[in-house]
């Protein structure tokens, strides 16, 4: 088992921290009759039971397992992009968990480890002094990521032990000397990942963090709508799919979903797909043109990668636009092969 890989706060100081639910992708091709007769909804993500993973796992062919998790593969992707970026989150001390690990470490993102946490208090303690979290017995969260021929991915997760993320995870001083605190949609909902975020945006408040988050899917946002909407009033950046945007505000389309959010919201980024995305700032409205693609093959990743982008033009304060056309950039290279995370050769011609 490896140690845990970097420290709260010290020694390097992220710009923006992301928090979210550790996951390994499990990647399976599969076509659109097997989903109906799984009955999974196409392009959402739904929560599974052990029972269920195994059942639906033994219908498919595994082609590979790849470290994910919206917000970790933001971080991952920021981090390609040269922007110092820790990862908060919770792995079990398993071999799914070392993997996760590892990958993090590998692209150079922040991460804690498996069994570390901050004191009882969730104070920032110095990392002598951290002790073991509770696992619960649960293990490192999977999610079986099926692919259809159409490039959408429609995910079965097991959250394990990724759903036992609290309070005390959750570095105030790591957050409040950071730019941006990114969080995943994923986190609203559950006691224990509720009061993560929580903390989270005390400690951004506390200071100049801006507080930034991803409505992560459709679904998830129809069962916790109250809690997502409670924390808009919370955020300064909001990213979310046409779908996402729709059913958080409740509008028929995106214009007057865009008017009803951004009322909250200082900035609201709805990405539309091929089409690219429109963003709501200071009282105007941008549209920008995603690059054009010529196969698409996965699309698991492209929101996530985007975002990657779209945070980056953030903390190099690069404007609306700019950011948007980053964060397009980076989406438009993930789609076009397997996995959700940006690579090294991604970044050719964009940071
Ligand atoms: N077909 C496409 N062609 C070009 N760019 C695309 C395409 N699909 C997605 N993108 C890029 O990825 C961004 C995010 O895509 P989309 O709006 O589909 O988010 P999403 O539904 O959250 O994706 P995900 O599948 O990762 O959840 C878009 O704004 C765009 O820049
Ligand atoms: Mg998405």
């Amino acid at each position: 088992m490896t140690g845990p890989a970097t420290v709260f706060g010290v020694p390097d100081s992220p710009r923006v921290v992301t928090i979210g639910h550790a996951i390994v992708d499990v990647v399976a091709s599969c076509d659109d009759a097997l989903l109906e007769r799984l009955g999974l909804d196409k392009a959402t993500m739904s929560l599974v039971e052990p029972e269920r993973a195994a059942h639906i796992r033994s219908q498919v062919q595994a082609t590979k397992m790849a470290s994910g998790g919206s917000a970790a593969n933001t971080a991952v992707g920021l981090s390609a992009l040269g922007v110092p970026t820790s990862f908060v989150g919770m792995v079990a001390d398993d071999d799914l968990g070392a993997f996760f690990a590892a990958d993090l470490k590998a692209a150079g993102v922040s991460f804690a480890g498996p069994g570390t946490s901050l004191d009882g208090a969730g104070n920032g303690v110095n990392p002598g002094s951290r002790r073991a979290a509770p696992s619960a017995g649960l293990g490192t969260g999977t999610s079986i990521v099926l692919v259809t021929p159409d490039a959408e991915r429609t995910m079965c997760t097991s959250l394990g032990v990724g759903g036992e993320l609290g309070a005390s995870q959750v570095d105030p001083i790591q957050v409040s000397q950071a730019d941006i605190v990114y969080l995943e949609g994923y986190l609203c909902g559950k006691a224990a990942t509720d009061a993560a975020v929580a903390a989270a945006i005390k400690a951004a408040s506390a200071s100049s963090t801006l507080v930034a988050l991803s409505a992560s899917d459709p679904f998830w946002v129809s069962l916790h709508r109250d809690e997502m909407r409670n924390l808009l009033d919370y955020t300064q950046v909001l990213f979310a799919n046409e779908e996402e945007a729709l059913e958080l505000s409740g509008q028929p389309d995106v214009a007057s979903a865009l008017r009803e959010l951004s009322a909250v919201c200082p900035t609201v980024v709805v990405t539309l797909g091929a089409q690219g995305c429109v963003v709501s700032e200071g009282g105007q409205t941008l549209l920008v043109d995603a690059p054009e693609v010529d196969s698409i093959v996965d699309k698991t990743g492209a929101g996530d990668s985007f975002a990657a982008g779209y945070l980056y033009g953030i903390v190099n304060k690069l404007g609306a636009r700019r950011s948007a056309q980053i964060g397009g950039l980076l989406a438009s290279k993930v789609i076009t092969r397997f996995g959700a995370r940006p690579e090294a050769s991604d970044l050719t011609g964009i940071a």
